[in-house]
């Protein structure tokens, strides 16, 4: 069974590569679990439709897609995401002046904690969570300030044959309120660059393991800043489930780690990833563009 997982997902691999090479892009894995940077692509210019699909095969291959020296306006920023899908308008982030559709994810020399220093899914407490994100290097330190990314696919690929039968029955609530709500001490740490405690109301409840709703693979769908508990279980009888799932898609051998430069861009897809913004440049600006994605219902 594993062995004709791998099969498909190297044929899968190879179609998308001779698409890429076909419409004039390139493409080189990152690691074996997740990731691939995109090469020959100039996001200034409008996508063709063909290449929109490419683009769009090689993310659902890979989880996240990233490209270099994009040195492109807001407008084109957004065009670019608008060939994907609608654009989702953050409710908590900041916005850049005049484009209310890109949210801020900013860290001051003078700040000490970041945004999304910690595993997490974006938006799963939302009843549709977004598709992905696009984010958008515009200040980077000289060093430090990866973001790692965990291929939630390949992590519940490696559970046993037990674990994912137990999974499977099982839903997850996810909210929004511990997180960006008045009382939680996150949305004090980032206060200015988070706002609307108020509007911190959203909890949802989605399968544990969801068919990705483009690839149809399995996927592993908890996370650490947003899942509260199992659906019908306290909160203290989740946490220690809860706890090894996050201990085992933490492991090395499912990420990749994505090194900034000014103008790169990571793509991923919420649905089957994880991502980690790690928070090792105190003293150093870092500021970064980020465009989110409407995504469809999970099951
Ligand atoms: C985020 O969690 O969306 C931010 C990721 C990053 O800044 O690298």
């Amino acid at each position: 069974m594993q062995k004709n997982i791998t099969r498909i997902i190297i044929l899968v691999n190879q179609r998308t590569e001779e698409t890429l090479r076909n419409s004039r892009f390139d493409i080189r894995p990152t690691s074996a679990a997740i990731g691939a940077e995109i090469l020959g692509v100039d996001l200034s210019q409008p996508l063709t439709p063909d290449e929109t699909e490419a683009l769009r095969g090689a993310l659902n291959d890979y989880g996240v897609i990233f490209f270099r020296d994009q040195e492109i306006t807001p407008e084109q920023h957004i065009a670019f995401a608008e060939r994907f899908a609608p654009i989702n308008v953050n409710r908590f982030f900041k916005t850049v002046s005049g484009h209310p559709q890109i949210a801020e994810v900013r860290k001051e020399p003078e700040q000490k904690t970041n945004i999304g220093g910690g595993w997490h899914t974006d938006h799963s407490y939302d009843q549709v969570p977004a598709l992905g994100s696009i984010l958008l290097a515009r200040e980077v330190p000289p060093m430090g300030g990866d973001t790692m990314f965990a291929s939630m696919h390949h992590a519940y690929e490696a559970l046993s044959d037990g674990l994912k039968r137990t999974l499977e029955g099982l839903r997850a609530v996810h909210s929004s309120r511990h997180v960006f709500g008045a009382a939680a001490q996150y949305s004090r740490d980032v206060a200015g660059r988070i706002g609307n405690p108020d509007l911190a109301t959203q909890d949802a409840v989605h399968p544990v393991v969801i068919r990705h709703p483009e690839t149809g693979r399995r996927t592993l769908y908890v996370n650490r800043g947003f899942t509260v508990r199992f659906e019908g279980w306290t909160e203290a009888e989740s946490k220690r489930l809860l706890e090894y799932l996050y201990a085992h898609a933490a492991q090395p051998q499912f990420h990749t780690r994505f090194q900034w430069r000014k103008g790169s861009i990571a793509f991923w897809d919420n649905r089957a990833t994880w991502h980690f913004a790690i928070n090792d440049y105190h003293g150093e600006r870092r500021l970064m563009h980020r465009v989110t994605l409407e995504g469809v219902p999970l099951a």
